[in-house]
């Protein structure tokens, strides 16, 4: 099977602005010459990223403020990144988490979390899909999660969001086999990226040990596999073989193990 190949090509990558989104980003611009149209909500991060890649690579950069939790602010990225350039490849990378005992958040946070972390690529999915058609050909590459695949208690509504992104994904891939459009997801298990401060689970597992991959080696891994067409990658050999297991013993028990792992501190049962 033929690999995907970016040279030259634009690239929508949503949530650049930091962590994954900004590392996938470098690493198209610098390694694999594509063009990219990057989004977020700090403007001030995307320009400072446009700079540096534009200063240090021949490739081009366009910037388009959203906040995918506003339906219209979706619509206008897909409108406005296809008036921009003959979009090739879309990743749809931006979310964000919650780590507590679920009735310590609201409502609104819950329902942020699912706007942004499946919605909004859900609808990003089906304009690009159409686009794609016409064009003939298009990728898509969806930043799942390990939780999209084994249930994390105290981050029950974020689990919720990326079990139903994976699936999503997962649906589409199939739908779309051999017809010159390819869907792929990428699942991975911790990344130190400010999404584990902003929540503070680094209270309960430390950023940097040895369970959190570096960003870096998680962008390069998402890209390869994007390139490779991989229907679903878990990169690191932990985390693969957490999914591996979880598949054979019953579903109660790894929730019971997972709840014991991710405890919040100082919360006695
Ligand atoms: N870090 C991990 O351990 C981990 C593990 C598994 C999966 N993931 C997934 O990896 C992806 C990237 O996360 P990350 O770890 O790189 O976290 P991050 O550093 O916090 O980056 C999250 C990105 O999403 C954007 N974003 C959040 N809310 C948004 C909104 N309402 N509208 C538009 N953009 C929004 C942020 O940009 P602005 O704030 O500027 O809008 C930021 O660019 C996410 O889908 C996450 O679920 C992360």
């Amino acid at each position: 099977m033929a690999k995907l190949n970016f040279k030259d090509k634009w690239i929508l990558i949503t949530g650049a602005s930091s962590g994954l989104g900004r590392e996938m980003a470098r690493l198209l611009a610098k390694k694999e010459k594509a063009h990219l149209v990057i989004t977020a909500r700090r403007k001030e991060r995307l320009e400072d990223l446009k700079k540096e890649i534009e200063s240090s690579c021949n490739t081009r950069v366009e910037i388009l403020q959203a906040d995918l939790s506003n339906t219209g602010d979706v619509e206008m990225v897909f409108k406005k990144a296809t008036e921009i350039a003959d979009i090739y490849a879309v990743i749809n990378n931006a979310g964000l988490s919650f780590y507590n005992i679920s009735k310590e958040s609201d409502m609104d946070v819950f329902e942020q979390i699912i706007r942004v972390n499946l919605l909004a690529p859900m609808r990003l999915c089906l304009k690009f899909i159409s686009y794609f058609q016409q064009k003939g050909e298009g990728a898509i590459l969806n930043i799942t999660s390990e939780t999209g695949l084994v249930i994390v208690p105290y981050q029950s509504a974020y689990s919720a969001s990326k079990h139903g992104i994976q699936a999503f994904t997962e649906g589409l891939h199939m739908e779309y086999r051999g017809s010159g459009i390819t869907i792929c997801s990428f699942a991975p298990g911790g990344v130190i990226t400010e999404m584990i401060t902003n929540i503070g689970l680094e209270k309960k597992i430390e950023l940097h040990s040895r369970v959190n991959m570096k960003v870096e080696i998680a962008a390069r891994k998402a890209i390869n596999a994007f390139k490779k067409k991989k229907f679903l990658v878990v990169p690191g050999l932990l985390n693969k073989a957490t999914v591996f297991v979880a598949r054979f013993l019953p579903r109660w028990l790894v929730v019971f193990l997972a709840e014991i792992i991710y405890r919040p501190p100082g919360l006695t049962k």
